[in-house]
This record gives C-alpha cells, sequence and structure tokens, in this order.
C-alpha cells in the first residue's frame, strides 16, 4: 500500500521519521534507518563547535515495577518502560564532520527525506551568523529540509537550546535568520517546558517557519536511590536537570500539541513524544500532525528502530485497510479530524440537576464515611 505523504511541500514514502538523537547520529545509524523503512530522519543536532558530554552515561531509562509502585533506572526483570532520562549535548562531531556525509547520504538516498537538526548561539550578530552558515552549509549538500533546535533542555548558554525556545522574540528572529538564506522548508523545533507554547510558536511562524516540530523532552531530574542517597545518574554525586523522553510524556506532549493545532489549525506540524506504535502516532495524527518522530522507542531496538519502524507502517496500513469504506486513503486524510474534540472544561456536559449528587456524594469523591465526616 502506498503510505506516502505530503508535509512542508516534500514527499514522504511514509510519515515517519526518527527524530533528532542518537539514533541519527552517524553515517551508519541513518543508513541503516533507511534501509529499515523509515520515510525520514532529522539528524542529531548539528553544531559548529566541539562540545563535549559528560562522564558516564547520557542517557538510562526509568522503568516502573507491575506490583509496587516503585520506579527506578536499575535493570530489572519484569518492568515496564517508564521514560528514558538524558542529559546528552548535540553532536560532538562538527559542522565540517557532518558536510561530506551529508552529500554522501542523500545522493545515496533520493527518495528518503534527510532533514539537518542544527543549532547555534544567538547573543549577538555574529552568532546568528552561525545559525546561516549551519543552514547554507547542510542545504547545499542536498538536505530537504531544516529543523531549527531551540528546545535541548540542559543547556547552560542563556541564548542556547531551550532558553532560546523560551524566548518569544529570539524564536522569531533566530527563524526569520535562517529562513533569510534558506531556500529548503525551515522546522523550528520548540521546547514543550514554557507556559503557553503558543506564544513561541507564533514567534516561529512571524519568523517564516514552515513547521513546528513537539516535543522535545521535558526538564526533569532523575530520582534518588534511597538507600545511597545518590541520584540514580550522577557525576561524583553531582546531577543537572536533563531531558525526559519516552511513554511518559506521551500524554503530556499531546497536550502540547493539541494546543498548537488548535491556534494555528492550518499550519504544519510534527508530532513527537512517547511514540512506539502506530497507535500512539495516530494522536499526533488525528490532532493535526502531518508527520511524526520517534527517539526513545528506536534507542532501545536495535539502535535505529527497525522493529519499530515495520510496526508503524504496518499498522498505518491495516488502519487505512480497515477504514477504506470512509474513502481514507492516506495519512493526510486523517490530520485533524479529531482537533476540535479538545474543548475548555466548562463546555463538557454537566449532569441534569435532578441526576447531580454534589459534594462528597459526587461521584469519583471520597465518601462522608471514608473521610471520617460526621453527618
Ligand atoms: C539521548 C537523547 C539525545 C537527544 N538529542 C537531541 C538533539 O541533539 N537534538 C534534538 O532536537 N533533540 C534531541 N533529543 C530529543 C528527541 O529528539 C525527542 O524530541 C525526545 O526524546 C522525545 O521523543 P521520544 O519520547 O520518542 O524519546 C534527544 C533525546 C535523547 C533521549
Amino acid at each position: 500500500m502506498d503510505l506516502s505523504t505530503t508535509f512542508t511541500g516534500l514527499r514522504f514514502r511514509n510519515p515517519f521519521l526518527l527524530s533528532s538523537a542518537p539514533p541519527t547520529e552517524s553515517e551508519s545509524n541513518i543508513l541503516r534507518a533507511f534501509d529499515a523503512g523509515w520515510g525520514g530522519v532529522v539528524t542529531k543536532t548539528i553544531g559548529l563547535h566541539p562540545v563535549v558530554n559528560v562522564v558516564g552515561p547520557k542517557t538510562k531509562f526509568l522503568r516502573a515495577d507491575a506490583d509496587s509502585p516503585r520506579l527506578s533506572m536499575k535493570k530489572r526483570p519484569g518492568a515496564a518502560l517508564h521514560s528514558s532520562w538524558n542529559w546528552e549535548l548535540i553532536s560532538d562531531k562538527t559542522l565540517d564532520w557532518w558536510v561530506p556525509r551529508l552529500g554522501r547520504i542523500k545522493k545515496g538516498h533520493p527518495e528518503h527525506m534527510l532533514v539537518a537538526s542544527i543549532m547555534a548561539g544567538s547573543g549577538n550578530d555574529i552568532e546568528l551568523r552561525h545559525w546561516q552558515e549551519l543552514a547554507i552549509a547542510c542545504q547545499e549538500q542536498g538536505c530537504d529540509a531544516l529543523e531549527l533546535n531551540l528546545s535541548c533542555p540542559h543547556m547552560d548558554r542563556p541564548d542556547m537550546g531551550s532558553n532560546v525556545g523560551k524566548d518569544k522574540e529570539l524564536v522569531s528572529i533566530v527563524t526569520q535568520v535562517v529562513k533569510q538564506v534558506a531556500t529548503i522548508p525551515v522546522w523550528a523545533k520548540l521546547t514543550p517546558s514554557t507556559t503557553d507554547i503558543v506564544v513561541e510558536a507564533r514567534g516561529a511562524f512571524l519568523g517564516g517557519a514552515d513547521a513546528i516540530s513537539s516535543s522535545n523532552t521535558f526538564t526533569s531530574l532523575p530520582v534518588v536511590d534511597a538507600d545511597t542517597l545518590e541520584f540514580e545518574i550522577n557525576v561524583d554525586g553531582l546531577v543537572s536537570t536533563g531531558g525526559l523522553g519516552g511513554p511518559a510524556i506521551l500524554p503530556l506532549s499531546l497536550a502540547k500539541m493539541s494546543q498548537l493545532t488548535q491556534a494555528f489549525p492550518d499550519k504544519s506540524f510534527s508530532g513527537i513524544g512517547g511514540i512506539s506504535t502506530f497507535e500512539h502516532a495516530l494522536n499526533y495524527f488525528l490532532l493535526g500532525c502531518g508527520t511524526v518522530q520517534v527517539c526513545t522507542a528506536a534507542m532501545l531496538d536495535h539502535a535505529v528502530g527497525p522493529t519499530i519502524i515495520r510496526e508503524l507502517n504496518q499498522g498505518l496500513t491495516r488502519f487505512l485497510e480497515k477504514n477504506a469504506d470512509k474513502g481514507w486513503k492516506s495519512v493526510g486524510d486523517l490530520v485533524g479530524i479529531r482537533r476540535d474534540r479538545v474543548v475548555a472544561q466548562s463546555k463538557i456536559r454537566r449532569p441534569t440537576e435532578k441526576d447531580y449528587r454534589g459534594g462528597y456524594e459526587a461521584e469519583g469523591y471520597a465518601t462522608a464515611e471514608e473521610l471520617g465526616v460526621k453527618n
């Protein structure tokens, strides 16, 4: 079945992409991902200057026990994945390393979409020109689109990553600066860690963004081990805030996406956060996303998610076959069809006066006896 879809003017053989992260950190990974069937990839974020990561693990996975409320990063049988936690910086390879590889990847796989994720500082004109330098170099190698990383949650510099994504004016300026030189679509990847993501999205669209990608990871801390009193991931006992991804953020990211697609129903969105099955991805399509991206689930599946993409493609095929009578031929036919079902709480139907039992007796609340209240 033809699973192709058009997003920001680009034809994707299917709407499933690997997001910017370890699965797309090297040429060999990206080639394996294309062979496995991903419609496109967003490269690990490329910068101009070398970065040095912390010693020890950059990512760990938090798991939940089936029969107790315990959450821990310790590996144990029978535990289910709750989330990923990482404090990895952008690619530790610089633009010079990436340039020949981007060219080779694109030449070898013209039918797969190669999106370059880029990041620079934004504190002055020189740094803003770095964004342009990165954009020009990637598009000269044949990249199909650019994704601006305005969302990495663990950059110390106030003019980088999610610190840019929290400032609507900087979001707008960076997007505009890149759009001045871009000949390919520009996607802005926003941080979910703000009060109202619609504000920053408006900045990105005013700057000329062709699409918004959301969510990057949510700002978070690892849990403390109650025996050692150490954070479960630390270096010399120290930790900083990092990013939470995986199953735990699916509902959180959907709420952000719902706000975005309702505020800008005619714009393009790429949904990210907690996706490992077609059913998860479907949520994003129904809310108004034209493509979706996957990270944590792929990291845990042979590093580039061959099983995940097979099941995503099979899930979409089954879904389109099952609903053929509705005339749905591609994911484009589903985009946004549940967007307007999310409404203000006050618009949700209340019981009639006759049925209403207020106070302690209302359904869902503890009874007076349970609360120990004397009538
Ligand atoms: C180890 C790790 C590294 C990441 N690096 C980047 C990055 O360089 N650039 C970026 O835009 N997002 C980065 N992300 C965020 C992911 O692309 C994605 O937005 C996030 O993990 C949520 O998706 P998920 O729930 O499928 O993991 C990274 C995530 C992880 C877990």
